[in-house]
């Protein structure tokens, strides 16, 4: 699979066209019917064939000592990860191998992995390091019982997951090809903060929200559209992911620079779609990882990851990078218009709803959705392989 995008020169220069011709890059349209947010055995099918998709668990960022863990849901499966003495992080069920408690709680740092119920307790690689009264168990129970380690890998500075029904026999060069798309763009970056918020809305349409600049003008009038262009983007793919730029108004200045040091960190956001579930979005001092999981039919648990690469204040208090006030504002309108995105599917207009030649990274993501559900009755006229027009 091919696993990168464009250089910034490349991009950049796409953009450049774009502004002087008022133009934007175009696909084919998509249309998805209404019925695959609302049809409860489709969003079941979706959910089996997410939990044994590869998935991002969290950044590296996120456990960065030996002891250090962080449990997440991941697509309802409750998991955890934990970075071992040896430098590796290992993704493990959350249950005790005894009565099945959760582990772990939210993030912290630990010597060894304790059970609070009974005290069994285990070591950070999961094996088990001392069982209370121990003679109450048949012999080499320690042995048999170790927590449950899912297949995972690490690299670019993202910790990604087989999946919970996924491929325990994985290789990490059958997990890594998202992260290899992110290239450098986590490396170095330090964790800011985690923040978990439960939304009713469908998890497609959260991440549809976060793939079109077509809304720019008409939904963030007094927030990105005074920065940015409406309806000016670069879309690109590889293999199931995908990549939107967002550019910056700032970005003409770059018109006048050598193609070497043309960059787009701080005259564009960009946003990739690592297929299925993450968001990585960026911008000028910040990069975040959103991690979008289906909880019901109409409702997701959207877990953030704010990280940075600016070095902590020297006084102590927390970093406030750069237009993150902006940046929640326009979340905010996000989430409203979602909402009324999901509130209008129950209305009974619509059979299918339409993704325009603009708005072509959604259409990429229902094809590829379709494709991963082996879904034959999608309407051969309407999954055309999207096209990209330089
Ligand atoms: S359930 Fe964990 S020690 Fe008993
Ligand atoms: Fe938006």
């Amino acid at each position: 699979m091919t696993t990168s995008f464009a250089t910034d020169a490349d991009v950049v220069e796409r953009v450049l066209i774009h502004v002087r011709d008022s133009t934007t890059d175009l696909g084919e349209p998509w249309f998805e019917p209404v019925s695959n947010y609302s049809d409860a055995a489709r969003f079941q099918a979706e959910l089996t064939a997410l939990r044994r998709m590869p998935t991002v668990f969290a950044p590296a960022a996120s456990v960065v000592e030996p002891g250090n863990y962080l449990a997440r849901e991941t697509l309802g499966v409750p998991l955890f990860v934990s970075r071992g003495r040896d430098g590796r992080a290992r993704v493990f069920r959350n249950s005790c191998r005894h009565r099945g408690a959760a582990m772990v709680d939210g993030q912290g740092c630990a010597q060894a992995l304790v059970c609070n119920y009974h005290g069994w307790s285990y070591r950070l690689d999961g094996s088990i390091a001392h069982i209370p009264h121990a003679d109450g168990f048949p012999d080499n129970i320690a042995d048999e019982r170790a927590l449950v380690e899912l297949a995972s890998c690490e690299a670019n500075g993202l910790i990604i997951v087989a999946g919970p029904d996924g491929d325990a026999s994985a290789t990490s060069t059958g997990l890594d090809a998202p992260q290899l798309l992110l290239a450098d763009t986590l490396a170095g970056h330090r964790l800011v903060t985690t923040t978990q918020e439960e939304l009713p809305i469908n998890w497609k349409v959260l991440i549809e929200q976060t793939l079109e600049g077509y809304h720019i003008r008409s939904a963030h009038r007094s927030t990105f559209y005074p920065v940015q262009y409406d309806n000016l983007n670069v879309i690109e793919f590889s293999g199931m992911h995908s990549r939107v730029t967002y550019p910056y108004r700032n970005i003409e200045r770059q018109a006048t620079v050598s193609p070497a040091e043309r960059r787009l960190r701080g005259y564009s956001t960009t946003v990739t779609h690592l297929f299925p579930n993450t968001i990585v979005s960026t911008f000028p001092e910040l990069t975040l990882v959103s991690l979008i999981d289906p909880l019901a039919i109409d409702k997701s648990l959207i877990t953030t990851f704010m990280l940075t690469t600016a070095a902590p204040n020297p006084d102590g208090e927390e970093f406030a990078p750069d237009g993150l006030s902006l940046a929640a504002e326009g979340a905010v309108e996000d989430t409203k218009m979602s909402l009324a995105v999901q509130s209008g599917f129950r209305s009974g207009a619509n059979d299918t709803i339409v993704f325009g030649r603009n708005e072509s990274a959604i259409g990429h993501f229902h094809r590829n959705l379709d494709d991963a559900l082996g879904a034959d009755d999608v309407d051969a006229s309407t999954a055309t392989p999207v096209q990209l027009t330089p």
